[in-house]
């Protein structure tokens, strides 16, 4: 009972931290969006208009929620500071705090559920959470590097290098985490790249301008200019990490043998269309990086779609069809008898109710992961096209194959399901 509760309090603060990062997710990004918008759409004041006087260097004209807004940017700085100045951080901050908490709650606290799959590598789950965690830090470590070197100042051949570590961290994850533990610490990695931009660069340098500006010295541009690199970097990650965000719910993409390529082809299209949008805003429409963006996308869906399984042909099946006629034996043949229902029904409750049913026995789950029940004959027919696709197609379920299923019992419920599912 004890431990059921347990297991009961840790869903409550699952739904709650996720509730909650994804509302200020919501927040920074819309944010962060809205200001990218804003930058790219303002226009210069007509010359030898007050505005220009004032210096102001862009604006525009919006109308939304039934007023008209009058946003107007000042390069570097008004010559005055306002008395009441609003800042962005906290947005952002609340992201990552939820995010790692998610982290801890999903994967750490589960580290040999979670993290591990021994077919990939032979960690332990401690060891799984070292190489997570690792990778949080030295993510952040090489990209703050690689902006500060010379290489920072060429832009586009950082962005370059940048997506090329990132894909080089995406293969080494996957090929020593289970797939979605190593998807979701390639996010996580990003996430706390951009969380470290606002934390590191972007608020002390608008702190350094405060501060100069107050001591009534003209502000150092070099700290807006570092600034806008790293949020101009921020931008093109935002579609990337919100797909490996919900990449969980899609074991097509991450069980793949290629999984780490995958997630490259997806990423690079996320980038390749957030590109068209900077580009609109400014006036620019470039359909050609949408179009290449779902080309890459209908590329990957054809790379990885999957092939049909060979029918196992039972020897007994076979052999058991008259032979008085040539076609009718040779259809049989090709057509494997399917297993008992008996028999699938014992192999699933065997190696998946324990998780999927309405009260697991599993230490750990107090509820049936992702409402899947599986422990009626109907339940298991209703579920047979999910079955089939997690027990034989992505072969991720069982859950790091806790319950050891064997490729013999995956070929029965493959020809189970080829057969009707009946
Ligand atoms: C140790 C616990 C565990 C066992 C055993 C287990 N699963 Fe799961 N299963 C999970 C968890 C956790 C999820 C939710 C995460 C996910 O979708 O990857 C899940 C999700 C699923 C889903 C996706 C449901 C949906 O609608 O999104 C299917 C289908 C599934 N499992 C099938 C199976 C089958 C078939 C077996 C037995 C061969 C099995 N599982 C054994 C833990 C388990």
């Amino acid at each position: 009972m004890e431990a059921l509760l347990v297991s009961y309090g840790i869903e409550w603060a699952n739904l709650l931290v996720r509730w909650l990062h994804l509302i200020t997710g919501i927040a920074w990004i819309g944010a962060s969006f809205y200001f990218v918008w804003l930058d790219n759409s303002i226009r210069p004041p007509k010359p030898g208009s007050e505005l220009e006087k004032k210096g102001v260097s862009g604006e525009l004209w919006a109308v939304h929620g039934g007023g008209f807004y009058n946003p107007q940017k000042y390069l570097v700085a008004p010559a005055e500071l306002p008395q009441e100045l609003h800042w962005f951080k906290w947005e952002a901050y609340a992201t990552w705090i939820t995010g790692i908490a998610m982290l801890f709650i999903v994967y750490y606290f589960n580290a040999s559920a979670m993290m591990v799959d021994k077919s990939v590598a032979n960690l332990t789950g401690l060891e799984a959470v070292g190489v997570g965690i690792g990778t949080l830090v030295a993510g952040w470590i090489v990209y703050d590097l690689l902006c500060k070197s010379p290489l920072g100042k060429k832009e586009g051949l950082l962005g370059l290098v940048m997506f090329v570590f990132i894909v080089a961290v995406a293969y080494m994850l996957t090929h020593l985490l289970s797939g979605r533990a190593a998807y979701i610490h390639v996010g996580a990695m990003i996430g706390t790249i951009m969380v470290g931009n606002v934390l590191m660069v972007i608020i002390p340098g608008q702190r350094k301008l405060v501060e100069a500006m107050k001591e009534g010295k003209s502000p150092d541009p070099i700290h807006g200019r570092r600034g806008k690199q790293r949020s101009v970097h921020n931008n093109y990650f935002t579609l990337p990490i919100l797909f490996i965000m919900i990449s969980n719910h899609y074991a097509m993409t991450y069980t793949h043998a290629y999984s780490w390529l995958v997630l490259a082809a997806i990423m690079a299209a996320g980038v390749l269309i957030r590109h068209f949008f900077n580009l609109r805003h400014k006036g620019r429409v470039s359909i050609a990086y949408p179009i290449a963006g779902v080309a890459l996308l209908l590329a990957v869906a054809v790379a990885i779609a999957p092939r049909p399984v060979a029918p196992i042909v039972p020897v007994a099946a076979a052999s058991a069809v008259p032979a008085a006629d040539g076609s009718v034996a040779a259809v049989a043949a090709a057509a494997p008898a399917a297993p008992d229902f008996a028999k699938i029904q014992a192999i699933i409750t065997q190696r998946c109710a324990s998780c999927h049913s309405d009260k697991p026995t599993q230490a750990g789950f107090a509820t049936a992961p992702a409402g899947m029940m599986l422990q009626t004959p109907e339940l298991i027919r209703q579920h047979a096209a999910k079955v089939f696709q997690r027990a034989v197609q992505t072969k991720d379920m069982p859950l790091a194959n806790m319950t050891q299923m064997t490729d013999e019992e995956r070929s029965e419920i493959a020809a189970w399901f080829q057969a009707g599912a009946k």
